[in-house]
């Protein structure tokens, strides 16, 4: 407890292993409330599905890849001198509990806006170095200069003003500490466009039929998906379409709209990545000079850059 008192800058209360700001965070723009709301019914419904550990472990590669780390014992050791580690925007906090179980000597504080904080504080209670707070990552409390390892892994698009957030998080990085963000990347117009219209008309349609929609959308992906036909497109520029050989669930995917279908996972954990991606009205898209600039601006090194169609991510230092 004393521990967690001296990171923060606002008076915090600690229930086993739930931080509390005693004051809490203010005024939530509708745009970011919107958001919350459809993350805590995300993570709600997954949290109850039995291949949730699918996507754990999934996510757990993936993280090592995009962010330069080339097995898990190699972030064990980039974590052996990390006194403080945040995840930010943790869902239901399992990769706050890998970080807290790799670095035993850490302190690690899994922080989220929905109330995926709440769930995940009641399924990690075992691990004594973990800690949740349920707040908005653009406004944390902690003190600048105080975390060893900040991690912000496919959130920073979802929060009100990802600049500023960006701008936030990078002050809490310490000194010889890193700071680790992932973006969505920008892909061809026709897609930009259908995201475009659902960021704004989002927070009009009812959740209900955001999960019909996913549900329409899954179907799509799954049954492309079988058609295993692949053809070669022509470059498009215009529309910005990069020729070559395309899979056809993959070619309308990454060009027109999102049918996620992933054939390990259970439908409903493919319908609740479509559900995540469409029904946010908080989902910017970065171009690579975007996403750099970002670090430029607050005076951040780029030690480490990934890219692939869906995202940039890399590790920033002061
Ligand atoms: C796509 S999920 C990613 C979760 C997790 N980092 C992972 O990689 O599995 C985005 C998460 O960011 C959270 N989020 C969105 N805006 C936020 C904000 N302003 N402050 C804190 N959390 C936020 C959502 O509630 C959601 O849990």
């Amino acid at each position: 407890m004393e521990n967690l008192n001296q990171i923060f800058d606002v008076f915090i209360q600690v229930k086993d292993n739930f931080i509390h700001k005693v004051e809490e965070d203010g005024f939530i723009a509708s745009n970011q409330d919107q958001t919350k709301a459809i993350f805590s019914d995300k993570w709600t419904e997954v949290e109850r599905m039995e291949d949730v550990s699918e996507l754990y472990s999934f996510q757990r590669d993936w993280f090592l890849n995009l962010y330069g780390f080339e097995n898990e014992s190699a972030l064990k050791t980039f974590l052996a001198d990390k006194e403080y580690i945040i995840d930010t925007g943790c869902g239901l906090g399992y990769k706050a509990a890998w970080f807290a179980e790799l670095a035993p000597h850490a302190t690690v504080i899994g922080i989220d806006i929905s109330d995926a904080a709440i769930l995940a504080a009641k399924n990690y209670k075992h691990i004594s170095n973990l800690f949740f707070l349920k707040s908005d990552i653009a406004e944390t409390g902690l003190k600048k200069g105080s975390i060893d390892f900040v991690v912000c892994d496919q959130v920073i698009m979802h929060t009100e003003s990802p600049e500023l957030t960006f701008k936030h998080l990078s002050e809490l990085t310490s000194m010889k500490g890193q700071f680790a963000c992932y973006v969505y990347r920008k892909k061809a117009l026709p897609r930009e466009l259908v995201d475009d219209y659902f960021r704004s008309q989002t927070l009009e349609i009812p959740n209900n039929k955001m999960w019909e929609f996913s549900e329409q959308l899954t179907v799509l992906g799954k049954t492309l998906s079988e058609l295993k036909v692949s053809f070669i497109s022509p470059d498009i520029p215009l529309l910005g379409i990069k020729g070559g050989e395309y899979d056809i669930q993959r070619f309308i995917y990454w060009n027109f709209l999102k049918c996620f279908w992933k054939d390990e996972w259970s439908f409903d954990l493919n319908k609740s990545t479509n559900y995540d991606w469409y029904a946010p009205s908080n989902a910017k898209r970065f171009s690579l000079q975007e996403f750099l600039n970002m670090g430029k601006e607050n005076n951040m090194k780029l030690e480490f850059l990934h890219d692939e169609e869906a995202c940039y991510s890399g590790r920033f230092s002061k």
